[in-house]
């Protein structure tokens, strides 16, 4: 691109919350918006279109969005008095989830943009231009076709700028209606991309430099597709599959249900090197009470065998969670319960949560709500836990050759930092062309939050 069209550029700031999932549709959105003349910045002063890309998991995630809306408001009157247009876009699952109530809210957002909807918001924002903000421009319904057939394929330029590591959403939505759960009304039923447009992508994401691909899903190992031959498979075949791809030499998928870890799955991470040892499997609780009011729909028991049989596919798999305290009922033998199966199950590394009742759904109704300052005392005492078994985790490393994918430049001088198998943060003294590239390193120290590595071999893979 010549540096005179470079000027005539408008830019966007993106601003994104939640889970991977909304990380890898801002890309999709950046790279849409990129094809309107839209350039990217990290600078929000500067943009001249900002997108929220929102999260309404939990309460705080879903209140940041408004908080933030109003320091945007003040950023667009010190823009207008410079003469420039701010215009305010607002995505993500709280957009599908309140909608119209947004603009009513905040008045000064231009757009309202639904997680299925994306392939409209071209569209939409160049409605927003030529209207000066005077009325609303909402898509949420979740529309029949497919958004990624009709979303702009990035191009090798921009996967490019985004380094080593890439996510690939493979399905969107969810059937599974925890009860405390909101993802099945902001996403939508759960749709799985069909086989060819996924290996499709992950080639060009290969053949554009990148390593290292995560497959994304809120049910991920809910995905079904049907191969070559007309015949069902789920996301076992799909990982034998990309496995075959050139350069593709790292895979990792997350997130899974408990309830979908079937045999050809935990074939993959047996006969399959680039299947990084390392599940993610929320488990939420550990007692059989909550879990059966959270409709998880499997026992503790069922959760120990599925660890036993991947512990036995691949023994040096690590493990991870997201737990949830003080949902509805949970007493504190309940909460017992969920202690000894971390004790039982010990975790590299978890996300733990406090309840938060959310509208729409079932659990938000109950009258067994737990009182705030036990939630408190309860997520303090399983974080706790977590934390030391993640240290635990950390210290075992040391001394210890792995290979590291360098997706970044560190802080200091000379320094890179990449991933460990284990998706642990490995920081490292290496040349800068060898950003991008699978190294061994021994690790030296542990950090309280990454670990220090010494390379020892350039090329790992
Ligand atoms: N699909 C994934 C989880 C998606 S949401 C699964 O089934 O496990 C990510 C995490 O947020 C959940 O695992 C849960 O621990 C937490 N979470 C979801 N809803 C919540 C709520 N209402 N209150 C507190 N934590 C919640
Ligand atoms: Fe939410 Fe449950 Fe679906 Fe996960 S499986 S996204 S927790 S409803
Ligand atoms: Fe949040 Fe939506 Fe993801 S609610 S966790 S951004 S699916």
């Amino acid at each position: 691109m010549s540096e005179k069209q470079d000027k005539a550029e408008k830019k966007v700031f993106i601003k994104t919350y939640g889970c991977q999932m909304n990380v890898y549709d801002t890309t999709r959105m950046a790279d849409a918006l990129g094809g309107q003349g839209y350039r990217e910045t990290s600078n929000m002063e500067e943009a001249d279109l900002v997108l929220l890309n929102t999260c309404h998991i939990r309460e705080k995630a879903s209140e940041k969005v408004y908080s933030e809306l109003g320091r945007i408001r003040q950023l667009k009157e010190r823009r207008q008095k410079d003469g420039k247009n701010t215009l305010i876009g607002v995505a993500g699952c709280v957009a599908q989830a309140e909608g119209a109530e947004i603009q009513r809210r905040a008045p000064i957002v231009d757009l309202v943009v639904g997680p299925q909807s994306y392939h409209k918001l071209t569209g939409l924002v160049a409605r927003a231009e030529g209207k000066n903000g005077e009325s609303e421009l909402i898509e949420t319904e979740f529309p029949t076709e497919d958004k990624f057939n009709h979303l702009p394929a990035p191009t090798k330029r921009q996967i490019k700028a985004r380094g080593a590591s890439a996510f690939l959403t493979i399905q969107e939505g969810c059937d599974k209606f925890c009860a405390f759960c909101v993802v099945p009304y902001t996403r939508g039923a759960e749709v799985s991309r069909p086989l060819n447009q996924i290996v499709e992508e992950a080639r060009l994401l290969a053949e554009s430099g990148v390593r290292e691909v995560t497959l994304l899903g809120q049910n991920v190992n809910a995905w079904h597709g049907v191969n070559t031959k007309e015949k069902e498979i789920g996301l076992g075949h799909l990982l034998f599959e990309l496995a075959k791809i050139d350069g593709l030499d790292r895979l990792r998928y997350t997130t899974s249900h408990p309830n979908d870890m079937d045999d050809t799955l935990i074939a993959a991470h047996r006969d399959l090197e680039c299947l990084m040892p390392y599940l993610h499997l929320p488990v939420q609780s550990g007692s059989d009470k909550i879990l059966k009011t959270m409709n998880r729909r499997h026992t503790r028991d069922d959760y120990f065998r599925i660890i036993d049989v991947m512990r036995e596919a691949r023994p040096d798999i690590a493990l991870s969670s997201d737990f949830i305290v003080g949902f509805p009922g949970e007493s504190d033998k309940d909460f017992e319960d969920t202690m000894d199966l971390v004790r039982r199950v010990t975790y590299a590394s978890a996300y733990s949560f406090k309840y938060s009742p959310r509208p729409g759904t079932p659990a938000a109704d109950s009258d067994n709500q737990v009182d705030e300052t036990i939630k408190n005392e309860r997520l303090q005492e399983l974080q706790k836990l977590l934390t030391f078994q993640q240290k635990s985790f950390n210290k075992n490393c040391l001394n210890r050759e792995m290979s590291l994918l360098l997706e970044r430049k560190g802080r200091l001088e000379g320094q890179l930092v990449g991933r460990s198998p284990w998706l642990q943060p490995v920081q490292v003294q290496a040349p800068k062309n060898l950003l991008g590239d699978i190294v061994k390193v021994s690790i030296s120290d542990i950090g309280s939050n990454s670990l220090f590595g010494t390379l020892i071999n350039e090329k790992a893979a």
